[in-house]
């Protein structure tokens, strides 16, 4: 089924005008990419959008890195959307990540892995929410 997904270009990547390049691996997967925009995330919304992690002793260092540079947010559109972008990102670490995907191209570490993306329906529908009006996603 048709589904959408939220995705989020980490600061290690716009720092490296990577961008582009990412955008680029989302569009041949298939993937349209119905809002996006640039912004800087502040304390608050990255401690709320991480707040499943808050217990997890990289939390602190995960909300520093996402209020460090800006990021770009992104609601990506198509079939079985959710599970695709995780293929096109590959494993949370790099060393692990498969050839060809986002973060075995670009990502630095596990934390500073250069993507997110929802991990199901519900979370997508909530993260989504959290950062875009519906007005917002044109698809
Ligand atoms: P993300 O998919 O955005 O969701 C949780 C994030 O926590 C994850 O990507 C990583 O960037 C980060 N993360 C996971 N494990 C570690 C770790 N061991 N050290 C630092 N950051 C981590």
């Amino acid at each position: 089924a048709i589904q959408r997904t939220f995705s989020i270009i980490k600061p290690d990547a716009t720092k490296r005008n990577l961008t582009g390049a990412i955008n680029a691996k989302i569009e041949a997967a298939g993937l349209r990419i119905i809002a996006q925009k640039r912004i800087r995330m502040t304390r608050e919304q990255a401690e709320t959008f991480y707040g499943v992690h808050r217990e997890r002793p990289f939390f602190g260092e995960l909300v520093e890195f996402m209020i460090s540079e800006p990021v770009v947010v992104q609601v990506l559109e198509g079939e079985n959307a959710i599970a695709k972008y995780r293929e096109v990102m590959g494993a949370t670490d790099p060393d692990e990540a498969a050839d060809g995907t986002i973060r075995k191209d670009f990502a630095l570490s596990k934390g500073e892995n250069s993507v997110h993306g929802s991990d199901a329906p519900e979370t997508a529908a909530e993260e989504i929410a959290y950062f875009f009006a519906g007005l917002d996603l044109v698809g």
